[in-house]
């Protein structure tokens, strides 16, 4: 029986041998398309091969791609565990043909391989096309000598696929494996083709058009193929399965939870087994990918799916944190194919576990409330939206979790509710989801894009040059001029300005025209973002004159500013390589902001880095700083740049061809320090930075760490504050500089000495005879009494004094109170001979009473308490005598 690994590599190898490049899966998180949420189909790293808007660098490629379906628009969190064949996670393995071959080949070489290769039965196998495909059908027919009523054409969006509203579509056909008639369901196209008889294994979606907002707008300059063959489901027709989760990989995750559990997949278990296997996947992969648990975005959906794993742990009886446990066995089994699995492999235990151990403390209070919320419920009842809602923000339970608990039992869930309730956060994390860059009048920049093309950025060499004005936007729409005091988006063909990206600010400054007539103008560059992509939008303010299309302009970058943010860019670049080095390879970059005043890092890490680590990197980046060694940038194609050991960043689109920048020379080892793919401004040479500082570390969400810092004359003017901070402080204590440290611990040790001075003076008077109290013990009702009010001694001073009274007397009682800042502390002691006869905590109340207050507590021989006013303390004594007196 073949392995699911032995599927991967038969597909992968076959494809090859027909002239497909190999090309490893791309990360989860798209690299080319800020839109999508994850990428949840194998051609979608190659979107911009088939549309033609880059050209691929070979004819045919295949791979084995991530993919991950929650959350998004293709959303199958909700069935996984209850169905056969759902699952957040799976690998699509493809050949593509990008204007390559088309139909004739792609049906030929996918009938091969399934019928020879894999050997299925072609009596089990049946086809579909689309309706209108007659190339395809008559293909089919030739290729596989089936009768007319085996291949089926089918209407509508089964067999026309679309990536999405906008990019490559077109008709598709597809294979279909029937299980056998004990299984129930039709073919396709059937009324019961929702059943689990027929279940499709291949589909060749033959790439012709391009959408926009749902509309096929154009034919693709070459028609190309795309393929999809989920691995996870051919390999349960191989292996004879009906289930994916009977299959040999699933088999073993599932028993890696069955022994951590010590329960067994059966019977009502089962469900919550599958869950755990399929989302630890998930889970791991996209955290291998740079995706962290948090409130909003991606990072939402990992936590989704993470704690819906988690819920099931618990169901499952475990008692402590699950899912990290199973990842060594995950890894074991796809870390092979995947080595991105195996590098981050502490760091998704580690993330995993810290979830976890965070989603316990409020867990089972949210099942109490559950339970509460849902006593005498008959089946079909439904769970009012306010509950799933405080389920969801007060004990963070994701609104799918609630429904799968409901679902488990048989209810429902008021998501209409739920939803209501939600609204105010539901808006800010859509705000947050938008927030590419792209303003309101996104249309509108769209359409300016494709009528002009992409801006030349000749920043890299200049902070000076000409541009000729190719559009005005104001407020939202194309003008032909602006005036004196009115700001817009400016698009000049060409420009030194650099537009926001990869974390570094746009640039700043200056701008100049004549126009037709003789009139000069000039205008202050605020800020340039990249719309649209690659349209360098200034928003300018018109300082004096008219801005109007067509006008040539001299445009002036603010160098100062631009020297310093070159500077903090690659500083970034140095401190990445250090963080990796110091912390470990987990480290991924979470964001960066770098501008003319400072650098700002943000990165994956589970712990406070410490004062130590951070010595460490500041002392390697300067190192690097003082190689003095030219920074270089090469346009290389992405693969080349990922196999030279570059560091590609998340979200970032990469075109072509990727600048890739190596900075400096590793230290005590071969090869570049630090190399990247960065489309910012950086130094000339690494002695440009002149100095580096780092000066705050700390957590900005869980498992989210930020370290800022600066460079040159910033970094000059910090540690001058510094040793002025120094100096000043050495002058005040009469010492060096380097004194100063041993001067402060020999200060707070004689402030100690002198504390505890005072205390035992304090307490030495309080002995000797404090205002108001008897020298030598009274005697009341034959009981010795020694009864003081003590100035300036508070209930913990009292305990002490109360105790060497007691040994003093011997035999009776010691009341004292303490007075300070106007209120009273009472403490009562009783030696224990009398104990019997007297009682402390009585007497103490007593006094508290006749001071106002509420009451005493302590034991029979020892009790205190307090009363607001001190001046009554005399009266605190009184009562205390009075009670003995009886
Ligand atoms: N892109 C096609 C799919 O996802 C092959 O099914």
């Amino acid at each position: 029986m073949a392995s699911l690994k032995q599927i991967r590599s038969t597909f992968l190898d076959y494809f090859a041998a027909d002239g497909h490049e190999k090309v490893h899966s791309a990360p989860l998180v798209p690299q080319n398309d800020p839109t999508l949420l994850f990428v949840n189909a194998g051609m979608v790293p190659f979107k911009d091969y088939f549309t033609g808007a880059s050209t691929p660098p070979y004819p045919r490629a295949t791979s084995s791609q991530k993919c991950v379906r929650a959350g998004g628009k293709h959303n199958d969190l909700d069935n996984v565990g209850y169905t056969a064949r759902h699952l957040t996670f799976f690998e699509m393995l493809g050949n593509f043909s990008f204007g390559d071959y088309f139909k004739e080949h792609a049906i030929d070489r996918a009938w091969n391989l399934v019928t020879k290769d894999f050997g299925l039965d072609p009596n089990r196998l049946l086809v579909t096309v689309y309706i209108d495909d007659d190339e395809a059908f008559d293909i089919w027919k030739k290729v596989t000598g089936f009768p007319d009523s085996k291949i089926i054409r089918i209407a509508g969006s089964d067999n026309f696929w679309a990536m999405g509203d906008s990019g490559p579509c077109g008709p598709c056909t597809e294979i279909f494996w029937d299980y056998g008639d004990h299984i129930p369901g039709g073919p396709p196209g059937s009324p019961d083709e929702d059943g689990d008889r027929f279940v499709e294994i291949w589909n060749n979606v033959f790439m012709q058009f391009e959408k926009e907002n749902d509309e096929i707008v154009r034919s693709l300059p070459k028609p190309s193929v795309d393929t999809g063959m989920g691995l996870e489901r051919m390999t349960s027709v191989l292996q004879g399965k009906n289930s994916v989760f009977d299959t040999d990989l699933f088999r073993t995750l599932i028993a890696a939870s069955e022994d951590a559990t010590s329960t067994r997949a059966d019977g009502e278990k089962a469900p919550s087994h599958r869950v755990i296997a399929d989302h630890l996947r998930s889970s791991s992969f996209l955290i291998a990918d740079g995706v962290t648990p948090s409130n909003e975005g991606r990072g939402y959906v990992l936590r989704r799916i993470m704690r819906r794993a988690m819920r099931h742990a618990h169901l499952l009886g475990a008692t402590d944190p699950l899912m990290h446990r199973l990842v060594p066995t995950l890894v074991n089994e796809m870390g092979e194919a995947y080595p991105e699995l195996k590098r981050a492999q502490p760091f998704i235990e580690d993330t995993l576990k810290q979830e976890e151990i965070r989603f316990r403390t409020t867990l089972g209070r949210g099942m109490t409330l559950f339970d509460q919320a849902t006593v005498g419920f008959e089946p079909g009842a439904m769970l009012d939206g306010q509950t799933a809602f405080t389920l969801y923000d007060t004990y963070g339970f994701p609104l799918d979790l609630t429904q799968d608990e409901a679902r488990r039992r048989g209810f429902g869930v008021n998501v209409d509710g739920f939803e209501a309730a939600m609204e105010e956060q539901r808006g800010r994390s859509r705000e947050h989801w938008k927030g590419s860059g792209q303003t309101a009048n996104a249309g509108e920049w769209l359409a300016l894009r494709d009528r002009l093309g992409p801006t030349e950025f000749t920043g890299y060499d200049a902070v000076e040059g000409v541009g000729e004005v190719l559009a005005i936007v104001h407020g939202g729409q194309s003008v032909d001029a602006v005036e004196t005091g009115q700001t817009a988006e400016v698009v000049f063909d060409r420009t030194p300005f650099y537009g926001e990206g990869g974390g570094q600010a746009g640039d700043k400054g200056e701008i100049e025209w004549t126009d037709a007539t003789g009139q000069t103008g000039s205008g202050t560059v605020l800020d340039v973002q990249k719309n649209a992509g690659d349209l360098f939008a200034h928003k300018v303010e018109v300082t004096s004159g008219t801005l109007a299309i067509s006008a040539r302009v001299q445009l002036r970058v603010d160098a100062q500013a631009r020297l310093t943010t070159r500077s903090n860019h690659s500083a970034a670049h140095l401190l990445h390589a250090a963080l990796k080095n110091v912390l470990g390879p987990h480290v991924a970059q979470k964001g960066q902001l770098v501008d003319a005043e400072r650098m700002r890092f943000d990165f994956s890490h589970n712990a406070p880095v410490t004062e130590d680590e951070l010595a460490r990197m500041e002392d390697e980046v300067n190192a690097v700083i003082r190689q003095n060694i030219p920074a270089e940038t090469k346009m290389m194609a992405p693969q080349e740049a990922i196999e030279a050991g570059a560091v590609a960043l998340f979200g970032e689109k990469y075109g072509d061809e990727v600048r890739v920048l190596t900075l400096g020379s590793a230290l005590g080892g071969d090869g570049a320090y630090s190399i990247e793919l960065c489309g910012g401004t950086h130094v000339a040479r690494t002695g440009d930075i002149a100095l580096f500082k780092i000066v705050s570390e700390s957590g900005i969400a869980a498992g989210v760490r930020r370290i800022e810092a600066f460079t040159g004359e910033a970094a000059r003017q910090y540690l001058l504050t510094q040793a002025n901070i120094a100096k000043k402080l050495a002058q005040g204590f009469k010492v060096q500089p380097g004194d100063v440290p041993a001067r402060v611990d020999a200060l707070s040790g004689s402030v100690k000495a002198l504390e505890k001075q005072v205390a035992d003076l304090k307490k030495q008077l309080a002995l000797g005879g404090g205002s108001g109290g008897n020298a030598a013990p009274e005697e009341i009702g034959g009981v010795k009494l020694i009864a003081r009010v003590l100035d300036g001694v508070d209930g913990k001073g009292l305990r002490g004094v109360a105790e060497d009274f007691r040994k003093q007397v011997g035999s009776g009682v010691v009341a004292l109170i303490g007075v300070t800042e106007g209120k009273a502390a009472v403490t009562v002691a009783v030696t224990s001979d009398i104990v019997g006869k007297v009682n402390a905590a009585d007497l103490a109340r007593a006094a508290v009473l006749a001071m106002g207050g509420q009451g005493a507590g302590g034991k029979p021989d020892f009790a205190q308490g307090g009363a607001p006013d001190g001046g009554k303390a005399e009266d605190g004594l009184a009562a205390v005598r009075a009670a003995l007196a009886g």
